[in-house]
């Protein structure tokens, strides 16, 4: 079969995942199976997570091998996530992915999570040669701006060795990052606090359409400042800058935003009627369901009064104004030249809306992923891994999973 083809795993949370990626930019398959079983919980249980990565990684490895059409003699590598994640679902990723790398002969590429949601979009190829990017990976367990600068020096590329023409390597610099939870996480948390299941933004994002936002209920909470190194302990690492370089940080929160919404709902006395409503969409079984069909949404929306989706709009809309606000300030202070947004909040349709507008109003090209490559997917690290195949950047037989591991 001609050109490249790399075996992407991914089981850094709650989705495990495989794909066949040809050259880094053809989706020969990509097979995700989302586990289902922390819906019971309100969010994900990691000794949980690791035990249905276990029984789901074998056949969802061969289903992708199947769909793509392919033996594992085709293959040219073998892609997995190193971090960042849960330590025990990561482990199962790693192990399977080393032993089939052993097993059939094959170079073992480990992949950041964070650069894998930036090549969902740059795989794409939808900027042209714009550089530097602004990057805004937003997701269940991370909120963070990158500044994403190609290197057409080839840094890091062993010498005697140069990539082919069109393949490039990039450099990230974190310039700004969620000070407590992530833009996700509180969707999920603020969704379960109004009685819906896990995970809550998918269901947020169908519901807040046919509520009225109030953009006065919730704060702004941009934080813009020097990277003092002393404003806050978990900074000074980030601020490892090179002599001369910008320290401005755009920093956001989001935990105030989620605790107004548990202030609303005390003082407009909404306990009751969430608590019923859970019931109701329990006994209804709406509860598992995912708002995909317009049925499921309309018999949910059944048990939804006006001042709740006016609730969940004006929730949506703060999130999205703070990440908006953010991302298109940090462009316009670094001069990026486009706007690259990904992670499973990138699927949100307000987002979209209100970032194209921006993008548009500031003259940037922006780009998303396809909805299915927004949320974690194998497919992304197949391609994160392409530019490290042909850099010939291999893991080492020892590779272990790094929950923290961080990117820029
Ligand atoms: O990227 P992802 O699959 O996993 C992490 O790396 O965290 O992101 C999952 C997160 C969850 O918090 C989920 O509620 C959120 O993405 N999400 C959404 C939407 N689809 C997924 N949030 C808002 N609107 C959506 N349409
Ligand atoms: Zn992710």
């Amino acid at each position: 079969m001609p050109g490249t083809l790399i075996l992407g795993i991914e089981s850094s949370c709650d989705e495990t995942s495989a794909a066949v990626v040809r050259d880094g930019r053809e989706v020969l398959s990509n097979v995700v199976a989302s586990q289902l079983i922390h819906s019971n919980y309100g969010g994900v249980v990691p000794e949980l997570a690791s035990r249905e990565h276990l029984r789901a990684i074998v056949p969802i490895v061969r289903e992708a091998m199947q769909l793509a059409g392919v033996q594992y003699s085709d293959l040219a590598a073998v892609a997995v996530t190193e971090g960042p994640g849960l330590a025990g679902a990561l482990l199962v990723g790693i192990t399977f992915a080393k032993a089939l790398a052993f097993g059939a002969d094959l170079p073992l590429i480990a992949v950041n999570h964070l650069e894998g949601h930036i090549h969902a979009v740059l795989m794409n190829n939808a900027f042209d040669e714009a550089s530097p990017l602004l990057a805004l990976v937003v997701s269940g367990g991370h909120t963070h701006l990158y500044l994403a600068t190609r290197t057409p020096e080839q840094t890091g590329v062993p010498s005697g060795r140069s990539l082919p023409a069109g393949v490039e390597t990039w450099h990230y610099r974190n310039v700004g990052k969620t000070l407590d939870d992530a833009a996700g996480e509180a969707y999920d948390k603020v969704a379960k606090l109004l009685g819906l299941p896990y995970p809550g933004g998918p269901w947020m994002d169908a519901l807040a359409t046919h509520g009225t936002a109030d953009r006065n209920l919730f704060p702004f909470t941009q934080i813009k400042h020097k990277a003092t190194g002393n404003f806050a302990p978990k900074l000074s690492r980030e601020a490892a800058l090179l002599p001369g370089e910008d320290s401005t940080r755009f920093d956001l929160s989001f935990s105030g935003i989620k605790t107004a919404v548990r202030r609303y709902v005390e003082l407009h006395h909404m306990r009751e009627g969430i608590e019923a409503r859970s019931i109701a969409l329990r006994a209804a079984n709406l509860l598992h369901a995912k708002p995909s069909t317009p049925e499921t949404l309309a018999a949910t929306l059944t048990h939804f009064d006006n001042e709740t989706l006016n609730l969940i709009a004006s929730f949506q809309n703060a999130v999205v104004k703070n990440l908006a606000r953010a991302t298109f300030n940090a462009a316009e202070h670094f001069g990026a030249r486009g706007i690259l947004v990904s992670g499973g909040v990138a699927a949100n349709s307000h987002l979209r809306f209100i970032f194209i507008n921006c993008a548009s109003y500031a003259k940037l090209p922006i780009a998303f992923p396809s909805i299915a490559l927004s949320t974690d997917n194998a497919a992304m690290i197949a391609a994160a891994a392409w530019p490290k195949f042909l850099a010939r950047h291999f893991a080492p037989d020892t590779l272990e999973p790094t929950p923290q591991l961080r990117l820029g």
